[in-house]
């Protein structure tokens, strides 16, 4: 029996239509989905829609619509639209089916007689567009969503409170005995930090509306949308006894603005009913697009499905997985994404596929001895197929395509290197033979590879070396050992597979799309936020050079964030404590209050100029450093290092 994966997306909010952040969830699940099909396991991927709560109802009222009329519109949405992203989800769940609902009450009984609720009231805030309820110092000045940044409500109503507070330390021995419960660490310990600074009670029922589950019982009350949602997870798995074997989850991929609700929230809904947890549950980064963060007009704005009819779905998904390291922030750069469609999939992929068919002919060659370089080459696919591997099982996709493009181009290199031409020239069939079948196995290792990300583009690279397309089964077909030689078997026609984009074809697309340009980012920002002194006229100056000598009196230090927190009277500005590996941390005043929240950054590597002068910011903060970021200064982006670099490294 092959052992099971049951992956999930987030369960969406219907308020708006689908965007690039929702599909980059959905994307990342359907590829992790597909990596473990390939490797022979039985996969299941859910996802669907969050339908009920104060959010969904203002949203229909707004558009002039019954909810049950807006609800269905917008769901139906949701559900088309996933597949044409090639995100072939096998269940579709709706917090409104009847029988989630049903079910989710029979929970709710549950976790009443395990003795967790009790009938109280709630006064305190709530953000409507979080779903979520926030004290009093979470928020930001001024009654601020720290996440919307719009001030939120003040509610007070009957409730019924399920007793959090007393999971507390089930929930911290869950984190202790089992660490990857949370990915990446960062936000693990983040969770462990917010779970021991103490859980109140969770307000579990609303009774100012009624767009949500019945309380059974008690008719004034639906249950919390949160409570209700996190449950879709499981209720279409106890619905069938196919689906039923895949519960618990191996893994739910979620965005890290709701990593709170999975990590602390869903684990104890789930002990007080007792039923089994989820393996992991992974917290992506955030999207911003060329440099702006997604606003709800730029949502609007960059629909993924426009943006995959331009540039090609397997193009969206091949640089969502590879450009933004998964866990961390990161750019959807329009510049960015040309330039790796162009290099990566055309040149190191497309043309090494299209230069080794033009040179073999119709038929895969037959393969003499193997030489030294041969022998490197297999060395080298072994090596990539492994750390390819690792990296999709700790859910690192970028850091599988890197593996998988390191073979690529030792492929390139080793035609150059043993150079078929040159054999053929000399009368030496028999080696030019080996040289193109050699390469040609390494092509079929990598469309197995690369088919989570890309499988049509896959697919397509298969025919046209005269296989058939990767079919998933019980069998595991990672290439750990190389393809067999297909010796006089019939290859398929050379046609390039991503043809090149110039930069009038990039210019065209942009402006069909009605993207915002690239060239619009805020590119004479400094990183600290102060627009630099524009040049008197014409083009900038070219940077002068800059002596080895003069570079070396930089002290640049790797350091790592210990404190973090907001400057009175300062929008821009973060105040931290830096740990430079000194006998006592670093006071540093950055400018980057507009990209990130203080909590995101502690634990941060960053890389410090440590020895600039000392700045005084008002009267009594001094900095003493500088971080290295880029970006808007909206969008700032930190340089780092990686976790094993210790605090005080010299950067060099
Ligand atoms: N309904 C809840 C989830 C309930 S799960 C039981 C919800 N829905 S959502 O539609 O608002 O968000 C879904 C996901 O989209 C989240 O994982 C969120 O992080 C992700 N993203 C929304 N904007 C994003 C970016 N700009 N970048 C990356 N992901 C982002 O929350």
């Amino acid at each position: 029996m092959p052992s099971r994966f049951y992956v999930t997306t987030p369960i969406y909010y219907i308020n708006a239509p689908p965007h690039l952040g929702t599909a980059y969830s959905t994307i990342a699940a359907d590829v992790l989905t597909r990596y473990h099909r390939v490797r022979g396991e039985s996969g299941f991927f859910l996802t669907g829609t969050d339908e009920h709560g104060l959010k969904i109802e203002r949203e229909a009222q707004a558009q002039g619509s019954s909810v049950e009329d807006f609800s269905n519109k917008m769901s139906a949405l949701f559900r088309a639209i996933w597949p044409k992203l090639d995100c072939n989800y096998d269940y579709f769940v709706r917090t409104t089916d009847a029988d989630h609902e049903k079910r989710v009450g029979e929970i709710w009984e549950r976790v009443k007689a395990k003795g967790d609720l009790y009938a109280g009231s709630y006064e305190g805030w709530y953000c409507v567009g979080c779903e979520a309820y926030y004290t009093e110092k979470e928020l930001e000045p001024g009654g601020v969503c720290p996440l919307h940044k719009k001030p939120i409500e003040r509610i007070r109503e009957p409730t019924y409170f399920f007793k959090l507070s007393s999971y507390a330390d089930r929930l911290l021995d869950l984190y202790e005995r089992h660490p990857t419960f949370v990915q990446p660490t960062t936000r693990l310990n983040e969770v462990k930090a917010f779970v021991k600074g103490g859980l109140d009670d969770l307000s579990v029922s609303r009774t100012t509306f009624s767009w949500g589950v019945p309380v059974p019982g008690d008719p004034a009350h639906v249950m919390y949308v949160w409570f209700d949602a996190l449950f879709s997870y499981l209720t279409p798995m106890l619905a069938s006894p196919d689906r039923r074997p895949f519960w618990p989850a191996k893994l739910h991929v979620v965005g890290k603005d709701i990593l709170r609700f999975h990590a602390v929230y869903w684990p104890a809904f789930l002990m007080s009913a007792g039923l089994e947890l989820p393996e992991q549950v992974y917290a992506h980064g955030f999207l911003t697009f060329n440099g702006h963060k997604m606003s709800k007009t730029l949502l609007n704005v960059v629909d993924p499905i426009a943006l995959a009819g331009a540039f090609g779905v397997d193009t969206i998904r091949y640089y969502l997985m590879r450009a933004i390291a998964f866990g961390q922030d990161g750019d959807f750069n329009v510049k960015e994404l040309v330039s790796r469609y162009n290099a990566d999939l055309g040149n190191t992929l497309g043309n090494l596929c299209n230069r080794v068919l033009k040179l073999t002919g119709g038929t895969f060659p037959e393969k003499g001895e193997p030489e030294e370089l041969e022998k490197e080459l297999y060395a080298g696919l072994a090596a990539s197929a492994r750390a390819a591997s690792r990296a999709f099982d700790a859910v690192q996709p970028h850091r599988a395509l890197e593996a998988i493009w390191q073979v690529l181009g030792a492929t390139n290199q080793y035609i150059d290197r043993a150079a078929p031409w040159a054999a053929t020239k000399r009368g030496d069939a028999r080696r030019a033979g080996t040289i193109l079948a050699t390469a040609l196995e390494v092509l079929e290792a990598v469309s197995v590879m690369t088919w989570p990300v890309m499988p049509k583009s896959s697919d397509a690279l298969r025919a046209q070396i005269g296989l058939g397309a990767v079919a998933t089964g019980s069998r595991d077909l990672w290439p750990f050992e190389p393809p067999r030689g297909r010796a006089g078997e019939p290859l398929g026609t050379a046609v390039p597979l991503f043809p090149r984009v110039d930069a009038d074809r990039e210019k065209e697309l942009v402006a069909k799309l009605g993207l915002p340009s690239a060239a619009e980012d805020d590119a004479a920002k400094s990183p600290t936020g102060e627009t630099a002194a524009a040049p008197a006229v014409g083009k900038p100056p070219a940077p002068a050079t800059l002596a080895y000598e003069e570079f070396a009196k930089l002290d640049l230090r790797v350091g790592v964030v210990l404190e973090a927190k907001r400057v009175a009277g300062k929008d821009k500005l973060l105040s931290l404590a830096v740990d430079l590996g000194e006998p006592e941390p670093r006071p540093i005043i950055a400018g980057l209050a507009l990209s990130f929240r203080p909590e995101e950054l502690i634990g941060t590597r960053v890389v410090v100029v440590a020895n600039l002068e000392p700045r005084k910011f008002g009267k009594d903060l001094v900095s003493r450093g500088m971080l290295l970021a880029a970006g808007p200064s909206e969008g700032l982006r930190l340089a780092t290092v990686d976790a094993s670099v210790p605090a005080g490294t010299k950067v060099k």
